[in-house]
């Protein structure tokens, strides 16, 4: 089968297209015929041997951590899926090889795809979706009224949260670059400041609530606006050395595991209108090297997706 795969850690030169072998279920697992994968942040920074856990990557080595695609065959045991079904997911924490034709999984980390959702879009919300879910529901456990800062809503997962944020029936406040503003205004947003030339230090105070996808000095000014008693939850580096400025704020890392039950929450928002698919930029598989270019820039607009099939 053809993969996307790294023989050393550096810039997206490094990434090849190669035939290697299709890998055999065990049991408990299924081999998917991948559709579809999403490029995320994390995939270049593993590139780029830079993000947590590159100390365990053994070359050559295939990145990317969500998909969608077709059932191709079954392991022993499993019994919940048949050749030919839909599924999407994302591979379990520490490991990674979606930018390829097909993958093993353990089949409880999959979910079935609706027919209403394509495999592109599949693909889209699906790591995005369930870091905006465990983060928002259910560490920052967002109540309605509430009023929510969102740094970064205009990636993948702001694009998701600003949404689901706005679902829950909170007043959204996310931060942006003005091209992308009428964006996230039809997302749900409530409030977009342009962070290149409004500090929101000066405009903002009161905030129940930050989700910061954006860490570093962002994430420590970020305490001069949270109320007493506000909860910040926070999945981008911090700088070195951070520590809370405060202690009368609560500030939680979540932990995104994968599982069943969070991707059929993510098809449930989307089949209630509640969720819509983000801006997408789709790109056939061989063009990895173009979508980190591009992610690599830090200003993408929703999510690119790699098609495989
Ligand atoms: N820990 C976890 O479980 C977990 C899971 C998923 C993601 N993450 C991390 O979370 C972060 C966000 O992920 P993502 O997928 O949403 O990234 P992304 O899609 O690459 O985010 C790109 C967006 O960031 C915005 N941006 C850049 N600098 C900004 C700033 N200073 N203030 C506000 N917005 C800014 C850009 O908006 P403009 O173009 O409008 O400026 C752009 O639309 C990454 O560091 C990622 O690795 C962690």
């Amino acid at each position: 089968m053809k993969a996307i795969l790294i023989d050393e850690f550096g810039g997206p030169e490094v990434l090849r297209i190669a035939d290697i072998a299709e890998p055999i279920p065990t049991s408990g697992e299924i081999l998917v015929e991948i559709h579809t994968a999403s490029v995320n942040p994390a995939d270049s920074k593993v590139r780029q041997g830079t993000g947590p856990g590159v100390g365990n990557v053994t070359f050559p080595y295939i990145i990317g951590r969500d998909f969608s695609g077709v059932v191709k065959a079954l392991g022993e045991n499993v019994t919940e899926f048949t050749p030919g079904d839909a599924v999407f997911g994302v591979l379990p924490m520490g490991s990674e090889g979606t930018y390829c034709e097909a993958l093993t999984i353990d089949a409880a980390l999959v979910a079935k795809k609706p027919d209403a959702l394509s495999h592109s879009a599949a693909a889209a919300i699906v790591l995005t979706g369930l870091t905006s879910l465990v983060s928002i529901e259910d560490t920052l456990e967002l109540q309605t009224g509430e009023k929510i800062l969102i740094h970064g809503g205009a990636g993948g997962v702001g694009s998701f949260a600003v949404q689901l944020a706005h679902h829950i029936g909170a007043h959204v406040i996310t931060t942006a670059s003005p091209v992308n503003h009428d964006y996230l205004q039809g997302l749900g947003a409530d409030e977009v400041i342009d962070y290149n030339s409004q500090d929101f230090t000066e405009v903002l105070s009161g905030i129940d609530v930050i989700f910061d996808l954006i860490g570093g000095d962002v994430h420590q000014r970020s305490f001069e606006v949270l109320k007493p008693g506000g909860r910040m939850a926070y999945i981008a580096p911090l700088l070195k050395d951070a520590t809370p400025a405060r202690d009368d704020v609560e500030i939680m890392r979540p932990n995104v595991q994968r599982d069943r039950k969070h991707l059929e929450r993510i098809v449930e928002l989307y089949e209630v209108g509640a969720i819509k698919i983000p801006s997408l930029q789709e790109m056939p598989l061989t063009e990895a090297g173009r979508a980190h270019d591009l992610i690599d820039t830090q200003h993408v607009r929703g999510k690119i997706v790699l098609q495989v099939k």
